[in-house]
């Protein structure tokens, strides 16, 4: 009996720590919007600019995410797509997997299905968690993923961090974005990642709307109808 119940409690505080997120540094809650277009657009040009080189989304189609992001398609063949990619084409990278697993000692993941696995909190402060540490290959390493071995790709807009010995991250060289503003660029691009992983989402929360709409409407309706049935009865 008392096993079941150590078992019940050490599952349940795994649960917390799953639903808090963790106990990284830092630990910000990501605040992402499915609703907001103009943030899913931010986020798919700052993908497609930063990410698409090494990290592919290859259970999307740039034509779908257009459509589903309110993206013209002259923008999307002159803006979005570097690699001579059609829209009806997968969102392949064209980084060969092979050579990634060399240079980098790990070959970067296909992202499509990361904002799932991983969370858009964790994701938000990962991206957010580049500190310099010369002991790495890349001169880099990260609070949230210890040794990880990506590049900090965002540092011409972030710049560059150190970590205090008291577990602090702060800037030592200033990027193109101040500190608020990179915060609302990695929400942009959590958020685009949050809909890769569950294009339907963004339908589905729409639809939600119309359904409550109906649902208003009806009992209106039915309410009076319930009023003309009832009014001979006394
Ligand atoms: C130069 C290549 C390169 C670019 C560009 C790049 N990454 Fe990475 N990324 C990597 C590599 C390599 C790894 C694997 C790291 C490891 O496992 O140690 C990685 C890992 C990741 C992970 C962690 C995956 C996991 O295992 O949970 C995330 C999330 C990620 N990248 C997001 C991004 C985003 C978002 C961008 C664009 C801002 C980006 N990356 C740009 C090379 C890159």
């Amino acid at each position: 009996m008392k096993k079941i119940i150590a078992t019940i409690f050490a599952s349940l505080s795994l649960a917390a720590v799953a639903a808090g997120g963790g106990d990284y540094k830092p630990n910000d809650p990501a605040n992402t919007r499915l609703e907001d277009k103009a943030s899913l657009q931010r986020g798919a040009t700052l993908y497609m600019n930063y990410c698409m080189g090494c990290h592919g989304l290859e259970f999307s189609r740039y034509k779908r995410m257009a459509q589903d992001l309110n993206i013209q398609e002259d923008v999307l063949a002159e803006n979005l797509i570097f690699d001579g990619s059609k829209p009806g084409d997968l969102m392949k990278t064209a980084m060969p997997n092979k050579s990634a697993e060399i240079w980098f000692g790990a070959a970067p993941p296909d992202l499509s299905l990361i904002a799932r696995y991983r969370g858009n909190k964790w994701l938000y402060n990962y991206l957010r968690a580049f500190y310099k540490d010369e002991t790495r290959p890349y001169g880099v390493n990260n609070t949230v993923f210890p040794d990880v071995g990506m590049p900090h790709v965002l540092e011409p807009l972030q710049g560059m961090q150190y970590l205090s010995e008291e577990g602090e991250l702060a800037l030592i060289t200033e990027g193109a974005l101040t500190p608020e503003e990179y915060d609302v660029a990695i929400r942009d691009l959590v958020n685009f990642l949050d809909y890769v992983g569950e294009p339907a989402k963004v339908k589905r929360h729409s639809l939600g709307v119309y359904v409550l709409l109906f649902i208003l409407v009806f009992f209106v309706l039915a309410y009076f109808l319930k009023k003309e049935y009832w009014k001979d009865i006394h």
